[in-house]
This record gives C-alpha cells, sequence and structure tokens, in this order.
C-alpha cells in the first residue's frame, strides 16, 4: 500500500459505481480514509465492503448532490466521523437522455444541470470550508471530454460538463493560495454502468467509442482512479486549476 494519503479523509460522490467505487478504492489503497456517497446504497454498501477488502476504512453516507440541505449534511457527517476532510472527488453525474440539442426536453436539460453542474456547486460549497479548516487540501471535480469539446446528442450534459469546468477555475483562483487546489478531470470513455447504458451494450457502438481514442481501447475506471488520487496528492503540489484529460488522445485528435 502507497501511503501518501495517510492520515488524510476523502469524500467521494458517485462512489457506488463506476469512476466513484474505483477511485473510493485507491483512495483507501494510498492510505485515506474514505467517505462513500451515493444515491444507490446498495452500490454504496458494496463499495465500503471493497475497500475494506482493500485494507481501508470507509463508511457509505447517502446523499442525493441536487439536494441543497443534503449535501450539506454528507459533508458534516464526514467531518464528525472522521474528525476532518482533507480531499473530495465530485463525481456524480448522470448522462441525461439522448437526443439533439433542440430536441432536448427541459426537464431533461434541467435535471442534468441540478445534478452534473449545481451538485457540483453544492459539494464545493459545503468541502470548501471544511478543507480550509483542515489545514488545506485538494478538489478534483469528475468533467469529461465532453466538457472540452461537444458531444453529438448530449447537449445537457456537455453543457454541464463545460460549465464545471469554469467552476473549477474561478474556485482554484480564489482558494489556491489558501491551500486548497481545485481541479477537473476529464476523461474519454471509460468501461462503466454509465457507457454500458450510453451503448447500449451494442458492441458496433463499443467499436464507435473506441475509435475516437487514439489508444485504441476503452479506458478503465481504475485508470481514472489513480489520476484523480495523484491530483489529490502532494506529488501534484503545483496542479491547480486545470482540466485533465484522462482519455487516450480522444483531445489530441
Ligand atoms: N464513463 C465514462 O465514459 C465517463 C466519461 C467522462 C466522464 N464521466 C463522468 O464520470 C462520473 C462517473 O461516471 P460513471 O461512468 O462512473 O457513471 P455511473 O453511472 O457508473 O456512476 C455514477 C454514479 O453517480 C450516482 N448518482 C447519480 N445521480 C446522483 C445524485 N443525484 N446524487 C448522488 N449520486 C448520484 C449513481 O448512482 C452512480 O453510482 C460522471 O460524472 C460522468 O459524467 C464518465
Amino acid at each position: 500500500m502507497n501511503a501518501d494519503l495517510k492520515e488524510k479523509v476523502a469524500l467521494v460522490t458517485g462512489g457506488a459505481n463506476g469512476i466513484g467505487r474505483a477511485t473510493c478504492v485507491a483512495f483507501a489503497k494510498h492510505g485515506a480514509r474514505v467517505a462513500v456517497s451515493d444515491i444507490d446504497e446498495e452500490g454504496g454498501e458494496a463499495t465500503v465492503r471493497l475497500v475494506e477488502e482493500a485494507g481501508g476504512e470507509a463508511i457509505f453516507l447517502p446523499c442525493d448532490v441536487a439536494e441543497i440541505e443534503q449535501v450539506k449534511n454528507l459533508v458534516e457527517q464526514t467531518v464528525r466521523r472522521f474528525g476532518a476532510l482533507h480531499c473530495a472527488f465530485n463525481n456524480a453525474g448522470i448522462e441525461g437522455r439522448n437526443a439533439v440539442a433542440a430536441e432536448c426536453t427541459e426537464d431533461n436539460w434541467d435535471r442534468v444541470m441540478a445534478i452534473n453542474l449545481k451538485g457540483v456547486w453544492l459539494c464545493m460549497k459545503y468541502e470548501i470550508p471544511r478543507i480550509l479548516q483542515a489545514g488545506g487540501g485538494s478538489i478534483v471535480n469528475c468533467s469529461s471530454v465532453a466538457g472540452l469539446v461537444g458531444f453529438r446528442g448530449l447537449a445537457a450534459y456537455s453543457a454541464s460538463k463545460h460549465g464545471m469546468l469554469g467552476l473549477t477555475k474561478t474556485a482554484a483562483l480564489e482558494y489556491s493560495e489558501r491551500g486548497v487546489r481545485v481541479n477537473a478531470i476529464c476523461p474519454g470513455v471509460i468501461r462503466t454502468p454509465m457507457v454500458d447504458r450510453v451503448s447500449g451494450n451494442d458492441p458496433e457502438i463499443e467499436r464507435q467509442f473506441v475509435a475516437l481514442q487514439p489508444i485504441g481501447r476503452l479506458g478503465e475506471p481504475e485508470e481514472i482512479a489513480e489520476t484523480t488520487v495523484w491530483l489529490c496528492s502532494d506529488r501534484a503540489a503545483f496542479i491547480t486549476g486545470v482540466a485533465l484529460p484522462a482519455d487516450g488522445g480522444f483531445v489530441a485528435q
């Protein structure tokens, strides 16, 4: 076990599946205690067991990131249970319904924005004061390659992921000097339940996704997890305000 986050406390939203789950396990492998949060209680508890099997310590805290009182309570419960907060991965997100821009419904637009954009802001609103109180730390927001370039059929998703980068950069300007680094990770197409939903498990669509990535394959959740944990650690001490692609070359084309 690498102990570069020993004595640290990490909070991960959307920790019940995919990238969030892998990141909870990676935080634990690097020595952090982990608050696993999600609306999916069964999946969240399963993540806690995976962390424990990896030799780490975790608790599950249910929270819908679109709800201000729930987010406030999530951060308070994390600090009450573990004594502090140093690292946060604001990862919970939804893809929304697939439709070209003019056919995106108002409901779909509002739901995607509420979770992917407002949800990240709400998390940061309550995490930042606690990280300052702990003497500093690091926040990573989960954007996407769709936060860097357009993505056909996912206008609300792409807009939410672009918006998150403005929020990330602004918070980095405001808080880096006080010891809180704020960055975003922009994954390419990663093998998770979200991508299974988007592709409908259709091998032809998966081939199209692979073709978008010069590296010639989908990414694995563990690859995003390792990059996120690295961004949170002191090994990335001079990095703040960036939107880091972890995408097998997707946006290099
Ligand atoms: N998989 C990819 O290819 C990919 C690429 C780029 C970015 N991302 C982003 O990575 C993040 C994780 O995606 P994933 O692929 O692991 O997806 P996933 O669907 O496998 O996991 C997302 C998790 O978020 C949770 N969630 C959904 N709405 C929530 C809410 N309101 N409050 C709290 N939790 C909620 C879900 O229950 C789920 O556990 C998302 O923000 C996604 O946009 C994914």
